[in-house]
């Protein structure tokens, strides 16, 4: 019997069989230091957790309307009022699992077969396999540090077809933690709705901005579909919760979507979130930001001094997306190479993209200082010893 051809076409993330022999090193009794994982090492705020056992407890286990729990939709719209000033009405808000669920409804409902999607090289693998999963094709454009590893309207121009349907972009980005420019998204915005096509702005690490302010792209134009999630802020990954602000004539088309698709969120996951936006929450998961801010400040320095050039700095999220030629002409080698030798796992550039993905590695923060002190101890050894 044949198989979907749509999936031959999609990978796997490569990190996953790292992670796998990892694992296997683990069980040996081998000691590995994880800097390859992209999600908070914190555990999910203790009100957060509260809420969703009690919901549970109470027996609020049952489906919700396709787009999420009324109450839920409000607290993000007023959560945009508070941090950014910006006004949504709930109407707008779509709950998803996950920004994954929210990535697959956005281009279900905008995309036809055969439209062509930009996104950056390196970025977010997952989003040119939901291309392809909808049967559109996926226009990689490479990208470097001089626009911040982020996509320009110069490349719009230069990538733009009569095809051209959706732009996405993520601001800060995976893999690099760099943000788009206001003045860029806006020319962008600007030139996407000229052409009659959609902007995507994933804004899944907002929360995790470290110095600069923070901006939503809503505040740059209404039309543009904002992707948000529970999972990195928020530390709540393993509850599969996300969701989306989209134009309302949209919604109508996702909540369509969503109940053939989903039925719905998870509920209980739904509930916990109800208090997310608590101040004694944000309070704590202010003080994660904290320590990732310390971390990326020891090792951002740290693994320049061992030779690693890091073209542009990150200012967000937390990852170092780390320039390695000095070392090796092949990344995923030494990302394993890393691993066997001296137990220190990274994710290798191939993960996010073609474009000289060989000389590039991605470097995670979300193990505590010590942990990263000690992989940069066992890194400084391995590479002064090559
Ligand atoms: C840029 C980006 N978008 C979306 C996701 C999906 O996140 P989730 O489905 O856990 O909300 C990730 C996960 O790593 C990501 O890095």
């Amino acid at each position: 019997m044949s198989h979907s051809t749509r999936i031959d076409d999609i990978q796997p993330f490569h990190v996953m069989a790292l992670l796998a022999r990892a694992k296997e090193l683990e069980a040996q009794g081998k000691d590995i230091i994880h800097m390859e994982i992209g999600e908070p090492d914190f555990p999910t705020p203790q009100p957060v957790v509260d809420a969703g056992i009690k919901a549970i407890r109470e027996g609020d286990v049952h489906y919700t309307p396709a787009l999420g729990l009324p109450g839920l939709r409000e607290a993000i719209a007023t959560f945009y009022k508070t941090r950014y000033d910006e006004n949504v009405t709930s109407s707008q808000v779509v709950i998803t699992p996950g920004a994954s669920g929210a990535l697959m409804l956005a281009l279900g409902a905008i995309m036809q077969e055969g439209d062509e999607v930009l996104l950056a090289d390196p970025g977010y693998p997952c989003n040119r396999n939901f291309v392809r999963f909808l049967s559109g094709t996926a226009c990689s454009i490479p990208v470097d540090a001089s626009s911040g590893f982020q996509l320009t309207l110069k490349h719009l121009q230069d990538n733009w077809t009569d095809k051209t349907r959706v732009v996405m972009v993520a601001s800060p980005s995976n893999p690099t933690g760099t943000l788009l420019e206001k003045t860029e998204l806006i020319k962008m915005a600007q030139y996407v709705k000229e052409n009659d096509a959609y902007l995507i702005v994933d804004e899944i690490y907002h929360g995790l901005i470290y110095e600069q302010e923070v901006y939503t792209a809503l505040s740059v134009d209404k039309n543009i579909i904002v992707i948000n999630s529970f999972s990195k802020y928020f530390n709540m990954t393993g509850w599969r919760l996300g969701w989306m602000v989209a134009p309302e004539k949209l919604v109508s088309l996702m909540d369509k979507l969503s109940q053939n698709i989903f039925l719905a969120a998870p509920t209980p996951a739904q509930y916990a979130a109800l208090a997310a936006f608590n101040p004694e929450t944000i309070a704590i998961l202010e003080s994660h930001k904290e320590q990732f801010k310390k971390r990326r400040d020891f090792l951002l320095p740290a693994l320049k001094k061992l030779g690693f050039r890091i073209e542009i700095e990150p200012q967000g999220a937390f990852y170092i997306y780390a320039n390695c030629e000095k070392f090796t002409q092949d990344s995923y080698q030494f990302a394993y190479d890393l691993l066997e030798e001296i137990g220190v796992a990274i994710t290798p550039g191939k993960d996010f993209g073609d474009n000289h993905a060989n000389n590039y590695v991605r470097i995670a923060y979300t193990t505590s200082i010590g942990r990263l002190e000690e992989g940069v101890k066992r890194l400084k050894q391995y590479l002064i010893n090559r």
